[in-house]
């Protein structure tokens, strides 16, 4: 059986849909999220959304370092509480090739289930608050090239066309 999954290219229209809360995390979520992982370390990331793999479903997971075992997964997180701002670069699997400079919280308060079902409160900086945060976007169909200004959104569109 295969390990990973394909991960969505821009402009996949999947990646345009609003992902639906998970009610009940059964095997498949389960099989999903260990799919993910995989998929996720397999392809260089450090964060990777459900619709990102075709499933619309409220599940992203994120790994600040990028170290198979130090991922965190969040089922149906909602940032509570945002603080501060810092524009910074950031990458996407969906959009290969591509950085762009993008304004976020630099601070954040979340909420989320773990993957045993139980609700958790936690709070981020810096880059995890980031990858949350980009990685929450993919929940409500926005990419990365939502988040710039229209100059920078036409010049990565067309470095995109041209890779
Ligand atoms: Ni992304």
């Amino acid at each position: 059986m295969k390990q990973t999954l394909k991960v969505l290219i821009y402009p996949d229209p999947m990646l345009k849909k609003k992902a639906l809360p998970v009610e009940n995390i059964g095997s498949s979520e389960i099989d999903l999220i260990r799919k993910m992982v995989k998929t996720m370390y397999v392809e260089g990331g450090v964060g990777l959304a459900a619709p990102q793999v075709g499933a619309l479903k409220r599940i992203l997971i994120a790994s600040p370092e990028a170290k198979p075992g130090g991922e965190i997964v969040l089922i149906n997180p909602i940032i509570l509480k945002t603080s501060g701002e810092h524009v910074g670069p950031e990458g996407c699997l969906s959009l290969p090739g591509i950085s762009g400079d993008v304004r976020r919280a630099k601070k954040i308060e979340y909420a989320y289930l773990d993957i045993e079902g139980k609700q958790q409160e936690k709070q981020a900086t810096d880059f995890l608050a980031r990858i949350i945060q980009h990685e929450l976007d993919h929940l409500d169909g926005k990419l990365l090239i939502d988040r710039v200004d229209f100059d920078q959104r036409q010049e990565i569109l067309s470095t995109y066309q041209r890779l």
